[in-house]
């Protein structure tokens, strides 16, 4: 049995798994089929025992607090450069979120450790050129592909675009930004910009570059390394960059409609609707140091690559954009539907478009003069957020309403749901090799990454991002008493489900769909 006394520093629940693990060992070794069968649950523990000592050598982090104010406050260690944070909350709003959210982290950490162990320990089918299109035009790394080039990028793929012919539609995707990004010793990230051609079935990769040189498909070694750093480089810029920006700039909206507009308002109602539990999850996020943002090593699932300083300069890149470089806009609140290439902007452009039509029914009922303090307070506080004078106008105010419903509900769930089906391998948060430089010697996919990292990040996946809905999208009540805006909600709901069964069967999603960020 493990005890406290063998592992200094261990709390209580990794006692109860370690414990666990080590009745469930003794119960096998009865039976030699199922030893011989399991024969590798050493590496296994061996793997946790490697996590658990990264744990126990681990300093403290050093607490970051935030100041506590009715209104949302700039961030103290990056001002201005984070989107400003809601620090008072209710206690009601908390115990709810304890009772719903950490509990099911607490028993996905008990109750998910072997499992995620056999996952690090299995590798999922094999990586190839076919699977990476697939990734690219499927799932949410979509988001990535733009279609505007830097004179930099027609330098580093020359070749490509003299070869190219007039019909050829070419994409990329840029995560150059690591570059200045750190990482703890061992653990690889690199500037990489990965250029795809449009076919007709969806993406075809041509070439990788990393660090200012291109790879192509046939060479081997270095191209497995430009694949996997690609995919690393979309799976940071993912969960530290672009998903950040749906779930942080929209924590001001929820506190000043609170301040600014009386509870029975339609409008008011809207946005309580759809604000659940977002407002003490996002502060976890930002502030506990247990949080997987604050990347601790003490953590046993967390797995950026580097210090969390480096973790929040991949948000702050994505927040504030890259001047003269269209794969980093900068943060704009949405007033129109997003705009890439692929079934996943297509499913949520047409979501956008039943909301847009619920909101703008609620935009002209309402009394606009009675929001322009509102408005100008946002204006100050979320970037494009239209001003007191420009939220006059009901078609902005109804695109705003649609942007904030849109981006915490059909977005944020989705993005959840469909990164969540990518296995670790395939898009690793820590890669153990240097990236390929053209003369690379072969390695075998678990030196390219290690079992304890994909374990982590397995860990992480169940806890974070895999969706856990509390409350669906169609169990949401505004509450209204106007008949006209009852209707108008009824006919929203039967819109959100005509459009659900008009998708592609992997996107039918709306039964299990949050109503707003839960996860
Ligand atoms: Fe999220």
């Amino acid at each position: 049995m493990y005890s406290s006394t063998n592992f200094k520093g261990i709390s209580s629940e990794e006692e109860t798994v370690l414990n666990w693990l080590s009745e469930s060992l003794n119960e096998e070794g009865y039976d030699l089929q199922s030893r011989i069968k399991n024969s590798n649950w050493k590496n296994k523990i061996e793997t946790l025992r490697t996590v658990m000592d990264e744990r126990s050598m681990a300093s403290r982090q050093e607490k970051w607090v935030p100041p506590k104010d009715t209104k949302p406050v700039q961030c103290p260690q990056y001002p201005e450069r984070m989107p400003p944070s809601v620090t008072d909350i209710a206690d009601s709003e908390y115990q709810e979120f304890r009772s719903k959210i950490v509990k099911r982290y607490m028993q996905a950490l008990i109750g998910e450790t072997w499992s995620s162990l056999e996952v690090a320990h299995n590798l999922p089918q094999s990586l190839d050129d076919e699977l990476l299109n697939d990734i690219y035009w499927n799932s949410p790394f979509s988001r990535f592909l733009t279609s505007e080039f830097t004179d930099n990028d027609l330098t580093i793929f020359q070749t490509f675009f003299e070869q190219k012919s007039s019909e050829d539609i070419l994409y990329k995707i840029d995560h150059s930004h690591l570059k200045d990004q750190k990482t703890y010793p061992g653990v690889y990230i690199a500037s990489v910009i990965g250029l795809f051609r449009l076919i007709d079935e969806g993406l075809q990769v041509v070439s990788i570059s990393i660090n200012d040189k291109s790879f192509t498909p046939n060479q081997g070694e270095s191209w497995e390394r430009a694949r996997l750093f690609l995919l690393q480089g979309s799976s940071l810029s993912l969960v530290g960059g672009v998903h950040a920006s749906l779930h942080f700039p929209t924590d001001s909206v929820i506190a000043i409609t609170r301040q600014y507009i009386p509870e029975n308002n339609p409008i008011a109602k809207i946005i309580e609707a759809h604000s659940y539990l977002q407002l003490p999850l996002n502060y976890g996020v930002r502030w506990s140091p247990r949080s997987y943002a604050h990347n601790s090593p003490r953590e046993i699932y967390t797995a950026f690559p580097g210090p969390r300083e480096d973790v929040f300069h991949g948000f702050m890149t994505y927040y504030e954009g890259i001047e003269g470089n269209s794969a980093y806009p900068n943060y704009q609140f949405p007033l129109s539907p997003p705009e890439f290439p692929g079934p996943y902007c297509k499913a949520l452009k047409q979501y956008y478009d039943v909301i847009l039509e619920f909101c703008r029914t609620v935009a002209n009922q309402s009394d606009l003069n009675n929001l322009v303090q509102w408005a100008d307070e946002l204006n100050a506080l979320v970037p494009g957020f239209p001003s007191g004078k420009e939220i006059t106008d009901s078609e902005i105010l109804a695109r705003v309403l649609t942007g904030y419903i849109h981006s915490v509900s059909v977005w944020h769930y989705l993005e959840h749901t469909l990164y969540s089906r990518l296995p670790v391998h395939h898009n690793p948060h820590r890669i153990r090799v240097e990236p390929p430089t053209g003369n690379d010697l072969k390695t075998e996919w678990w030196q390219r990454t290690r079992h304890t990292d994909l374990f982590r990040q397995e860990i992480a996946r169940r806890m974070f991002y895999e969706s856990h809905t509390v409350r669906n999208m169609l169990e949401v009540e505004y509450g209204f008493e106007n008949e006209s805006l009852i209707d108008a909600a009824k006919r929203f709901k039967k819109g959100l489900t005509k459009v659900d069964k008009n998708l592609p069967k992997e996107l039918q999603l709306l039964h299990d769909m949050a109503c707003s960020i839960q996860f």
